[in-house]
């Protein structure tokens, strides 16, 4: 999307020019000769960036900017001037003004000041937005013993400060779980800024996460600032961590150990203050074996440990994560909120699901949106999933050596399911069953069947 912006200026002859000038720099440009049109003009178009003269007949720049701060606060507002002084700059800095620019204009300057601010606004709303969205999915759903457990884990480790490690399988939740230990934490206020360390080719990820000085390599022509710069007094979140190169990992643990970085192509040394908090879903002690990844930092890191179990170890959760994303894919909706036949909740209960809560959350997307009428029912379910667990229950009974083991384990899930076909009625499915009634009894305490409370 191409930026929009506003020039307010009273001469012609200098709209003219910076119209052109912007225009081709690929800036979608509307002008302004006075106060009042200006304030008509960022209602109406809504430019992310304003350039405006001080001195104007009628309502001069200095009210326009106070009106601007007021009403549109998200528009960056830069101030041009012939008749400049400290006072006036400094006034305008408090009216939220980005910056000072005098006449007679440069048009190098220009073009350099509004790259940097219309960089930093978008870098802002990133960030609210962020927060803003944070708000629906902060609650990890599952009350299950694993997720109980990682739950308090958080609780104990979001106030502390300490890095943290996030390990766990693809669709675990582990973004899940940083936004959760951010938003507890007492940097709650600041910046959480994101870094998806695969998604950014290694020749570019240094100057990414530290900034690069002007001049650093061809086409570096103005300083830039790097992740860790945006995340200052806040918290960086490192995903994907184990594919970062070695020399990255070097830079980052002297972050963590000193809390200092070089940019890229510069000599002065940088001091921030950020908390970093780790995922991966790679085996790092496999890596470290290989020598692809730092023990040091690694230990540096794992402080704090956190590991997300595969939702195939909480099935229990299945049933509240089912309807968690019913209701988040309803919002909106006008049609009535669809629910689930329990004999389907149970196959997706049965599922190993390889891609976790991300594969179950799609499907019920997809269940949500493509089943006809307002239940869906067992027929509904992929047959993938149906197969599977019609066949074995969806437990892994071929994982078993042992003939006893198996046989055990079969019987367990067979009687359940018939326990559960006659609503636990013990007398009925032992005359099903055709067996004592006592001796299903035992066999439910040995066990340990759940009788349906
Ligand atoms: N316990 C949970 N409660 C509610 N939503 C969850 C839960 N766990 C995961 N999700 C949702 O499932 C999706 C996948 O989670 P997330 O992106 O956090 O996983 P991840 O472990 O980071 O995956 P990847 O390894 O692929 O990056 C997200 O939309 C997330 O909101
Ligand atoms: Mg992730």
């Amino acid at each position: 999307m191409k930026k929009r912006i506003l020039i307010v200026d009273d001469e012609e002859s200098i709209r003219k020019s910076l119209v052109g000038a912007l225009t081709d720099e690929g800036y979608e440009v509307s002008d302004a000769e006075d106060g009042r049109k200006a304030l008509e003009l960022t209602e109406t178009t809504r430019p992310h960036l304003i350039l405006l003269d001080i001195w104007m007949p009628q309502m001069d720049g200095m009210e326009v900017l106070r009106s601007l701060n007021k009403d549109f606060p998200e528009v960056a507002v830069i101030m041009i001037s012939g008749h400049g002084t400290i006072e006036t700059a400094v006034k305008a800095a408090k009216l939220g003004a980005y910056d000072f620019i005098e006449k007679p204009l440069s048009l190098e300057k220009i073009i350099i000041t509004i790259d940097h601010a219309l960089r930093e606004k978008s870098l802002e709303s990133e960030i609210s937005l962020y927060r803003a969205r944070f708000d629906v999915s902060t609650t990890i759903v599952g009350e299950s013993p694993p997720i109980a457990k990682l739950k308090d884990e958080i609780q104990m480790a979001a106030p502390t400060g300490s890095y943290v490690l996030i390990s766990g399988e693809n669709g675990t939740g582990k973004e899940l779980v940083a936004r959760a230990l951010f938003a507890m934490s007492r940097r709650s206020d600041a910046p959480f800024v994101e870094v998806n360390c695969a998604a950014i080719p290694e020749e570019l990820i240094e100057s990414e996460l530290f900034g690069y000085e002007k001049g650093a390599f061809t086409g570096a022509d103005a300083k830039k600032l790097g992740k860790f710069d945006s995340a200052d007094g806040g918290t960086i979140f490192l995903d994907e961590i184990g594919d970062m190169s070695m020399k990255t990992q070097a830079k980052i643990l002297r972050i963590l150990q000193e809390g200092t970085f070089d940019r890229v192509g510069g000599n002065k040394t940088i001091t921030v203050d950020v908390r970093v908090i780790a995922a991966t879903n790679q085996n790092l002690g496999k890596k470290i074996e290989e020598g692809t990844f730092r023990e040091d930092l690694y230990f540096r890191l794992n402080v704090l440990p956190l590991v997300v179990p595969p939702l195939r170890d909480r099935t229990g959760d299945v049933p509240l994560l089912v309807d968690h994303f019913i209701n988040e894919f309803s919002k909106g909706e006008t049609r009535r909120k669809k629910t689930v036949d329990p004999r389907a909740v149970d196959m997706l209960r049965g599922y190993h699901w390889p891609g976790n809560v991300r594969e179950l959350k799609n499907l019920v997307e997809r269940l949500t949106i493509m089943t006809r009428g307002g239940v869906i029912g067992p027929e509904d379910i992929p047959d993938y999933i149906r197969g599977k667990v019609e066949k074995g229950g969806g437990e892994p009974l071929f994982a078993y050596d042992d003939l006893k083991e198996a046989r055990d384990h079969f019987e367990r899930i067979f009687i359940e399911k018939k326990l559960k076909e006659n609503d636990f009625n013990v007398t009925a499915t032992a005359k099903i069953l055709n067996m004592e009634r006592s001796h299903l009894h035992k066999k439910i305490r040995s066990y340990k069947i759940d009788e349906g409370k």
